[in-house]
């Protein structure tokens, strides 16, 4: 005998009750709209770093080290913790060099080291000496990918002939903008981008769910930027 099933009636509601509640849904979402255009329109102010300033460094890393990716880097870091003497109440930066993670996304892969992130701006070296192809992303924040060693090759649908990208050179990649790219033949750069960097995260792990399951990296990558995060937040750097 099927029991007989129980009423319903207390979820049941008038058209009154369900319109007040769409109303109160959709005025909830509107604020959450203007709450995101206002702070998207205030995140210039927690910018620490000037895309100029990281421009002329990778130049002169560039200029001091040739092909030479770890003298580069010591080169990076020493100008950047004189720039900005750690531990420091502005920018708090992670001068460990040998922490270096897998990064797999948008089908390329290569390994990164994360100098800065923090909620507006990260600041990572990323590359690898085998070569690597993928999509870019579609990203809410500016990307200057500074070209240390190597060539970086890109196109977007339209072109049909690619940039090309050497060392000392910045692709500038504006946010909402996407394009297939790859590092020919081994390479590394210095990347910097200012924007929503939590939005940016979806797509750097999204392969780790599905393509490599790499737990380990996932764990490594989620530790460091989630410390790195919480130290600038420690000092209101946003
Ligand atoms: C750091 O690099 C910038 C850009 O190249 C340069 O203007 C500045 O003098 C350097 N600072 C130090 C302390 O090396
Ligand atoms: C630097 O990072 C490496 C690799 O994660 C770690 O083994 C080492 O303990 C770190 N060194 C410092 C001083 O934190």
């Amino acid at each position: 005998m099927a029991k007989s099933r129980p009423t319903t009636q207390a979820s049941k509601s008038s058209p009154a009750t369900c319109f007040r509640k769409w109303m109160l849904r959709a005025a909830l979402f509107g604020i959450l709209c203007v709450t995101c255009g206002w702070l998207d329109t205030i995140k210039e102010q927690w910018y620490v770093f000037d895309p100029p300033f990281l421009h002329e460094l990778a130049q002169e890393a560039v200029v001091a080290f040739p092909n030479n990716p770890e003298g580069m880097i010591q080169h990076i870091l020493t100008n950047l913790t004189t720039t900005y003497p750690q531990p420091s109440n502005t920018i708090s930066l992670n001068t460990n060099s040998t922490e270096w993670v897998f990064n797999n996304a948008g089908g390329a892969m290569g390994a990164m080291y994360i100098i800065h992130a923090s909620i507006t701006e990260y600041l990572i070296i990323f590359g690898t000496p085998l070569g690597t192809e993928g999509h870019t992303g579609l990203h809410t924040a500016d990307d200057y990918f500074h070209i240390l060693v190597g060539e970086q090759w890109a196109f977007r649908p339209g072109a049909l002939e690619m940039e090309r990208y050497k060392p000392g050179d910045v692709h500038f990649l504006p946010r909402g903008t996407a394009k297939q790219y790859k590092m020919h033949e081994g390479c590394f750069a210095m990347e910097y981008a200012r924007g929503w960097i939590p939005l940016m995260m979806p797509f750097g792990l999204a392969d780790t769910f599905t393509s490599t399951l790499d737990v380990p990296t996932l764990y490594h990558t989620v530790r460091i930027t989630a410390r790195e995060m919480i130290k600038n937040i420690l000092i209101g750097k946003i």
